[in-house]
């Protein structure tokens, strides 16, 4: 939809997105990364600002993209860094999207100088600490009223379905509103199918077709606005 064809059903809130990929860094030129290209939290921002919201975005790494008009953002790498601007901002915050992809580990040790191959040396084996849960701790510190969205990828395995998956973790999260891409589905590896699910706590299921990552924001935000007027 064109902005101007948008609602301003999100004036006077404030909302807090994380997006992107964290970097955890093994040396001074090394990380341990993901895939997250950053559009779909670039393109909730967009759309949340349009719709009157006042936004504050906390980036990772993403693909080169223009930041978000009307967001105030905020550029972070590791995933300790992005806990902590999620955290701060989110404490005057209505409702927190996590949409960036957190690295669940970090290397225990992060070398002062650049790691060097030797022959005489055995090859370095890397061991890896857990990350805070940064999600979970939102649910834990939510203030009453404050509405916490996750994000999640799933795919379809003999355990059961992409939805019986994203139904267990929405459980296990705790969030408010859990939004489920459904990737894989054990078929041709690789072609990433984005259509998915937006589930409730409030046991709402909602459909979503494949589409544009700002039909989806639009989506989420609808549902964001229907939760809040319960
Ligand atoms: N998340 C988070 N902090 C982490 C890891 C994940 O806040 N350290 C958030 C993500 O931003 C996302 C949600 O948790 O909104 C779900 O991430 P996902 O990786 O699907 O869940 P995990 O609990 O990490 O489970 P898994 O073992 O399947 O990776
Ligand atoms: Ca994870």
């Amino acid at each position: 939809a064109r902005p101007e064809a948008l609602p301003r059903d999100l004036e006077g809130v404030r909302v807090v997105v994380s997006a992107g990929g964290t970097r955890e860094p093994l040396d001074p030129v090394r990380y341990l990364g993901n895939r997250s290209s950053g559009k779909q939290g670039y393109a909730l921002a967009r759309v949340a600002a349009q719709r009157g919201a006042e936004v504050t975005l906390v980036t990772a790494h993403t693909v080169a993209l223009p930041d978000p008009a009307g967001a105030a953002v905020e550029h972070v790498s590791t995933a300790e860094e992005l806990r902590q601007a999620v955290h701060a901002a989110s404490e005057a915050a209505d409702v927190v999207v996590m949409a960036a992809a957190v690295a669940d580990f970090r290397p225990a040790n992060r070398a002062e100088h650049k790691i060097k191959k030797s022959d005489d040396q055995p090859d370095p084996v890397i061991t890896l600490d857990r990350n805070a849960d940064i999600l979970a701790e939102l649910v834990r510190n939510r203030r009453p009223g404050q509405v916490v969205v996750g994000f999640a990828a799933e795919t379809g395995d003999e355990h059961g379905s992409v939805l019986d998956h994203a139904r267990v973790k929405l459980k296990r999260k705790g969030a408010d509103l859990l939004v489920v891409n459904a990737v894989g589905d054990g078929k041709a590896f690789g072609t990433e199918d984005n259509s998915g699910w937006l589930l409730g706590s409030d046991g709402t299921e909602i459909a979503i077709p494949l589409g544009a990552k700002a039909e989806l924001a639009s989506t989420l935000w609808d549902a964001v606005v229907r939760f809040m007027k319960r």
